[in-house]
Formats: C-alpha cells, sequence, structure tokens
C-alpha cells in the first residue's frame, strides 16, 4: 500500500503502478480496498488498478472533520490529482459507487468510463434515514457485533455465506471502531440524490449487479441505466450485494470487454 497526505490526514492506496489504462476501485460500507482482491488479482493485466481507502478505513487515518460522501469525493479527486492522472474509468461498490457518482459534480472531466456495483442514485428516503440514526444508536449502546453479522448476512447471498466471505467481511468491518460506523451511518443518511449527476455524464458505464441483492436491488441499477446515456446493466445470477467478491470470474470478464470499449486511446497518464 502506498499513501499520500490530504491536508493533514494520510490517505492508503493501492497501485498496480503499471502503464495499462487507470481503473480506480472505491470500496464500500464497512470493509475496505480489500473487498476487491479478485479484481486486484484477475484485472492486472488489462488496467492499473487503484484502490484507496476511504479515510478511517483500512490504513487511512479518519482525520477530524465530518464524513461525508462529498469529502470522500474530494479524497477521491486528490488521490487522482496525487498520481497525476489525467482521466480514468472510475468504479465503486455501493457506498464507493455513492463516492464516484458525487465525484462527478467535482470534476466530471477525468472520468472515461463508470462502473457502478451494487449501488443507487437516489438519496435515502425518510424511512431509511431514521433506520440508520436507530442503528447508530444500537452501536452507541454497545451493539456494535451485532451490527456487523447482521450487516454480513444483507451483504451476502445465502449461497456466498457458506465459503470464506463472511470471514473476510467479518474482518474488514472489525478494524472500524464504533465511531467510525456510526460517522459513515450518518454520512450515508445525509447524502444527496446523485441522479442529476448522471444525466449529464455521456461516457460509457457498466452497471453491475446481484439479482439477489437485498440492500441495492436490480431495479435501482434500472434507474441508474436509464439516467445514464450510455449504460449497460449487468445482473449477476445467484450473488447478493457483493458481486466483485461473489462472483468474481463473471464481473471480471465483464468489466474487462467494458474496458476494452472504454479505452479508445484517450486514457494515459499526464
Ligand atoms: C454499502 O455496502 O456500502 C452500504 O450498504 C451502503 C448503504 O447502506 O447505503
Amino acid at each position: 500500500m502506498r499513501t499520500f497526505q490530504q491536508n493533514d490526514v494520510s490517505l492508503a492506496f493501492y497501485d498496480s503502478a503499471t502503464r495499462h489504462v487507470p481503473l480506480i476501485l472505491v470500496h464500500g460500507f464497512p470493509v475496505y480496498h480489500s473487498m476487491w482482491r479478485d479484481q486486484l488479482s484477475g484485472l492486472g493485466d488489462v488496467a492499473r488498478i487503484i484502490a484507496p481507502d476511504l479515510r478511517g478505513y483500512g490504513g487511512s487515518e479518519r482525520g477530524r472533520e465530518a464524513l461525508s460522501i462529498q469529502l470522500f469525493a474530494h479524497d477521491l479527486l486528490a488521490l487522482i490529482d496525487h498520481l497525476q492522472l489525467e482521466h480514468v474509468i472510475l468504479g465503486g461498490l455501493s457506498m464507493g459507487g455513492y463516492v464516484v457518482q458525487e465525484f462527478l459534480a467535482l470534476a466530471p472531466e477525468r472520468v472515461k468510463g463508470l462502473i457502478l456495483c451494487d449501488t443507487r442514485s437516489e438519496a435515502d428516503s425518510p424511512e431509511e434515514a431514521t433506520k440508520r440514526f436507530s442503528t447508530i444508536e444500537s452501536i452507541r449502546g454497545g451493539g456494535r457485533e451485532a451490527f456487523i453479522e447482521g450487516m454480513i448476512e444483507r451483504l451476502l447471498a445465502p449461497s456466498s455465506r457458506e465459503g470464506t466471505l463472511t470471514a473476510m467481511i467479518r474482518e474488514m468491518a472489525k478494524g472500524a471502531s464504533p465511531e467510525l460506523l456510526c460517522d459513515t451511518l450518518l454520512a450515508l443518511a445525509e447524502r444527496r440524490d446523485t441522479t442529476h449527476l448522471l444525466k449529464e455524464i455521456s461516457v460509457p458505464s457498466l452497471i453491475v449487479v446481484g439479482k439477489e441483492d437485498v440492500i441495492t436491488p436490480p431495479s435501482f441499477a434500472h434507474r441508474m441505466a436509464s439516467a445514464l446515456r450510455q449504460a449497460e446493466v449487468y445482473e449477476v445470477e445467484g450473488v447478493g450485494h457483493m458481486a466483485p467478491l461473489e462472483a468474481p470470474d463473471l464481473v471480471n470478464d465483464k468489466i474487462r470487454d467494458f474496458l476494452a470499449r472504454c479505452d479508445n486511446g484517450s486514457t494515459s497518464t499526464k
């Protein structure tokens, strides 16, 4: 892992540092860059893969600022500037997808392609936000372990829970302190609708969703696709909210085809 300094905060990122087209993959909640392990190992021959840890997660410091999806998007722009990348293909899963969409408000001209996995563009409904507030209360009251176990059930399709993925996600989630979980839940509850940002971008877009995703089901994917000008939706059979981890070969094949379509020679380092 490498690090860079964003104001007073040290932020970590994986970088395969090859000369291929840069593909940035932003993780979901409450995990970190390792959720992309099969993309890091399986796509290195076609992309320079960069996978940041959002502030507070994995190897990145938390800093003092209140967390927000906008702050994460600013950190992402700082990373892209730090690496002197003129154009990138930007991908994110769930919360990572919210960050990627928010990035479109900052520097859409840097984005040559979008990969949105198991995510959505709508904000929380009042009921969803209220549920997050009560989750915050229960975590503050000592319910962190129960929250993590409940979250794993929602992240993975039943068939994916039987293997090693449950332990892997549990391990990553346990790296997040109760304060970090609560601060992030607040940021998620307060995030805005980003559908208007999708409407303004015309780059090729791949939307991946597990058919059994109970957090952001396929209906969300299709709504994002209708806001975008050039979107393809790939529904992955038999998997849940962590499609790139649950069905790595299928998802990698799809990303591989997508990169070939995006890489028209304009995706290069400065
Ligand atoms: C995630 O996987 O990043 C979260 O489930 C996002 C959310 O709860 O909205």
